[in-house]
């Protein structure tokens, strides 16, 4: 598979702070990855080297086989880029303000109206295009910025937490259209929302203080931590049939809540004997689930904010 991104040992020391510690990640052609980190964690300064703009103090990346420092227009030619924050010409209409960016990739004139007239309908601006770039909410103008970053058809979209400071809607409406990108095009998103990237993504990279902690499938990552939650619906429960769940060798915590008994268990072969154990003891079995852990269980436990037992 062909490596679109990768960085080796890439670091960058400021005076006070090592911003990204001896990073090395691999991106995927079919992949949309998700860098993930609290405030602070590096995540804008690694952006920041991939796209050529901050010299790393150590180490290198690479895009689609180009080195960033040593072949720098043919890397930044592959790369569409969505910064964490732009400005307009707000006197601008959309289709000025692309036209303006299609002048730069000197894309040719006769190429350029139906290019950007099929940027504005995929990212839904059609009906607002000749209204100046002033008029539009954070929400459109964020959409417009994705639009600009793929006018000259890259082979890779690099967004820095593209849905912050949007509302709702608009987060929604930029996670969408992300989702769909991502069928054509290799994505790199930073975000600092669990769930967004659980929604968007499938490979995380999980940065905090300069350091990846982890890098995997979101799958892998909701499992992580080995134990697994079951939860199971069932009539007639009472205090010995729990107290008989609870005696079960692998059970690590029980509860009851209603209908509902929660149990934590050490792996899924025990699920067959929990069914057993609930059965023997009178209990009526409407339904079992495994829960797995959220992505923010997953990330606590990485950053050590959380140390379950
Ligand atoms: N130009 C700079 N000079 C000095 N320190 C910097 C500079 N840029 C970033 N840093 C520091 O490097 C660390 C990483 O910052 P960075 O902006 O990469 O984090 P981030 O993960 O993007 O955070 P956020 O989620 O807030 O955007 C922080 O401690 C920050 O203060
Ligand atoms: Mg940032």
């Amino acid at each position: 598979m062909e490596k679109v991104i990768e960085t080796v040992n890439l670091t960058k020391a400021y005076k006070k702070v090592l911003a990204v510690n001896n990073l090395n990640l691999r991106v995927h052609e079919k992949d949309v990855f998700g860098f993930l980190g609290p405030n602070g964690a590096g995540k804008t300064t690694t952006i920041k080297m991939m796209m050529g703009i901050t010299k790393p103090t150590r180490g290198g990346v690479k895009i689609l086989g180009y080195d960033v420092f040593k072949d720098g227009v043919k890397a930044k030619m592959q790369i569409g880029f969505v910064p964490d924050q732009f400005d307009f010409y707000p006197e601008l209409n959309a289709v000025e303000h692309l036209n303006y960016y299609a002048s730069l990739f000197r894309i040719p004139k006769e190429e350029r109206s139906k290019r950007i007239d099929e940027l504005l309908g995929m990212v839904g601006l059609s009906e607002r295009k000749n209204s100046k770039v002033k008029t539009y909410s954070h929400g459109m103008r964020q959409r417009l910025v994705i639009a600009q970053a793929l006018i000259n058809k890259p082979k890779l979209l690099v967004l820095d937490e593209p849905t912050v400071g949007l509302d709702p809607k608009g987060s929604y409406e930029t996670r969408q259209l992300i989702k769909k990108l991502g069928k054509e095009i290799p994505i790199f998103i930073s975000s600092h929302l669990l769930y967004e990237v659980q929604e968007v993504c499938n490979r995380v990279g999980i940065i905090n203080n300069g350091k990846l902690l982890r890098v995997d499938s979101i799958d892998n990552l909701t499992k992580l931590g080995g134990e697994i939650n079951v939860q199971i619906e069932c009539i007639n429960m009472d205090e010995e049939l729990i107290n008989a769940v609870r005696g079960i060798d692998g059970v690590v915590d029980l509860s009851a809540d209603g209908n509902i008994l929660k149990a934590k268990v050490k792996n899924s072969e025990l699920i067959p004997e929990i069914v057993t154990v609930i059965t023997k003891e009178g209990g009526r079995i409407k339904s079992v689930s495994e829960v797995t852990l959220s992505l923010e269980d997953v990330f606590l436990r990485l950053t050590g904010e959380k140390n379950e037992g």
